[in-house]
């Protein structure tokens, strides 16, 4: 990828930020499953120092810090700055102290070989404009004992969470076909895929888990609508070129296509998630 194309790629995710930013508590609840799963892969227990990479607006990194608790500490990163600063506001505003903030792309870290006991990284690896560039500096940060543990989505027609907009979306506006190897939510969505990688990264003890979990929090399908069309770039574009007629027919179609993923109006959208786990090999 270019330097235009990843600059391009980065304005997305600062314009994404106010966005994540305000659903950052029902982002949090969503996708608890995932961390829970993270911390169990990655070995993360009380006492020790952990980096989370393309942390968003602070998850997991806000959880770990709980998790590790007084005699642990967290290193919360992102390639954004105003992520950055969401995360270190609500840190703030829950009176965590073993948290630390850096501004920082996952190809080039700034911390030295063999800093952390354990190393996360939650939903942020398929949009990287270098993998396994990424994945070589987040092992080299990885102490020798410790794990590095990465989530990404499993296939999309597994991940109704995903569908349910992207089908009802392409049914109103043209879309244009994606590049499978191009950044993207599904871009290491075949099993197998995100292994390679992190094996031609020099990991050893490379493990692959399946998690199936749901995504649930308590909103409409009018505030995952909201959610899901304020959070995502690709949406936001698409959405921007239409008439307010067609803005609203598109909502009402995702609406009506999601309801029974919101029994008693609640939102529970079964998921599948892959998480990679290896050692540094060097
Ligand atoms: C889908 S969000 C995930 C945020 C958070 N980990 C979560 O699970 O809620 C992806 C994040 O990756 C960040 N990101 C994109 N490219 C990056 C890069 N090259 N290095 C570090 N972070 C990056 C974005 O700014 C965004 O915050």
């Amino acid at each position: 990828m270019s330097h235009i194309q990843a600059d391009d790629t980065l304005r997305e995710w600062t314009e994404s930020a106010p966005h994540w930013k305000k659903h950052a508590q029902t982002i949090r609840t969503m996708f608890a499953p995932l961390t829970r799963a993270l911390i169990e892969e990655a070995g993360i227990v009380e006492g020790q120092s952990v980096l989370d990479v393309a942390a968003g607006p602070g998850e997991p990194s806000l959880t770990i810090a709980e998790v590790v608790g007084p005699s642990g500490s967290v290193t919360c990163t992102d390639a954004v700055a105003d992520m950055v600063s969401a995360a270190k506001s609500e840190a703030r505003r829950r009176g965590l102290t073993n948290i630390e903030f850096r501004q920082c792309g996952a190809d080039s870290l700034p911390f030295e070989d063999n800093s952390f006991d354990a190393v996360v990284s939650r939903l942020g690896v398929m949009f990287f404009p270098d993998p396994l560039a990424a994945m070589r500096e987040m092992l080299r940060v990885t102490k020798s004992s410790g794990r590095l543990s990465v989530a990404v989505w499993h296939r999309s027609d597994l991940n109704p969470f995903s569908y349910v907009v992207t089908d009802a979306v392409s049914r109103c506006v043209e879309t244009p076909p994606v590049d499978p190897g191009a950044p993207g939510a599904f871009r290491f969505a075949e099993p197998g895929a995100l292994t390679g990688v992190l094996r031609q990264a020099g990991a050893i003890e490379v493990h692959e888990r399946l998690l199936s979990f749901h995504i649930q929090a308590r909103i409409s399908p009018e505030e995952f609508w909201a959610l899901r069309s304020e959070t995502s770039g690709t949406l936001r574009a698409r959405i921007k070129k239409l008439s307010a007629q067609e803005k609203v027919k598109i909502a009402h179609e995702v609406q009506k296509a999601a309801r029974e993923f919101f029994p008693n109006n609640q939102m529970s959208f079964p998921a599948q998630a892959i998480i990679v786990t290896g050692k540094d090999g060097s």
